[in-house]
């Protein structure tokens, strides 16, 4: 009999500290870490440097045939055969992707790739929509968020320790215009599964968040899952 493969759902408002969480609770577990942010960047990535324009579904569409995007273990995203791990995370992307995100065809095509993902492997996938449609039945949905000013601080820190030139305002500035892009759109916005455990890290060091998911997903599953 095949093994049962497991589905943790991270989902919350930019930069609340997803991916550091969830890359972690997956090591913890030996799960993988599936970013589906870096999916729709490595799409809006493409989209500007086809030349295309962001805003404009017709002509983001015609990217969606053919379109590979490989999230690797050692982090790296791979689009297309090229390495775009860094590029996604300029503040070009950053400003664009909401508006891609937003765009039903390209949800669709890109939630094909991530529910593939979780029918090989057990999975922390950390998002926006995860646990209200990517995985609906995912054993375990956490919803994790901290105010936009912690928010902001950590986005910024980050670029300054990855070199990326920014001023805390307008990280602010972006935050709150994904925020309302992301949980504003029609099809698949962010807002909390109604079956999700609520997780403030505003106050919470990164090892206090990790042990809070693992903490719930202990208390769900009553005890820690093996893969
Ligand atoms: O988590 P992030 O900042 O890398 O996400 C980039 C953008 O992608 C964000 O503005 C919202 C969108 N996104 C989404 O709509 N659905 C997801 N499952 C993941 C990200």
């Amino acid at each position: 009999m095949e093994n049962k493969h497991y589905a943790i759902a991270i989902d919350g408002p930019a930069a609340a500290g997803k991916s550091t969480i969830a890359k972690r609770v997956a090591q913890a577990l030996g799960f993988t870490y599936v970013d589906t942010g870096a999916m729709y960047r490595a799409f809006t990535n493409a989209v500007i440097k086809k030349g295309l324009d962001p805003h404009d579904e017709q002509q983001a569409v015609t990217l969606i045939p053919g379109m590979e995007i490989d999230l690797l273990e050692d982090g790296r995203v791979i689009c297309n055969g090229e390495d775009v791990t860094k590029v996604i995370r300029e503040p070009l992307i950053s400003g664009n992707v909401s508006y891609i995100a937003a765009m039903k065809p390209v949800r669709l095509a890109l939630v094909d790739m991530q529910r593939a993902i979780a029918t090989k492997h057990s999975v922390v996938m950390d998002g926006r929509d995860i646990g209200t449609y990517v995985l609906p039945n995912a054993d375990v949905k956490i919803f994790q968020t901290a105010s936009v000013e912690t928010r902001a601080i950590r986005r910024y820190e980050e670029n300054m320790q990855k070199g990326i030139p920014t001023s805390l305002e307008d990280v602010k500035a972006d935050l709150r215009k994904r925020d309302y892009i992301d949980s504003h759109r029609d099809f698949a916005p962010l807002k909390p599964a109604v079956d999700s455990i609520l997780i403030d890290t505003s106050f919470f060091s990164i090892d206090q968040a990790v042990d809070a998911v693992l903490q719930a997903v202990k208390k769900k599953l009553g005890g820690l899952p093996t893969c």
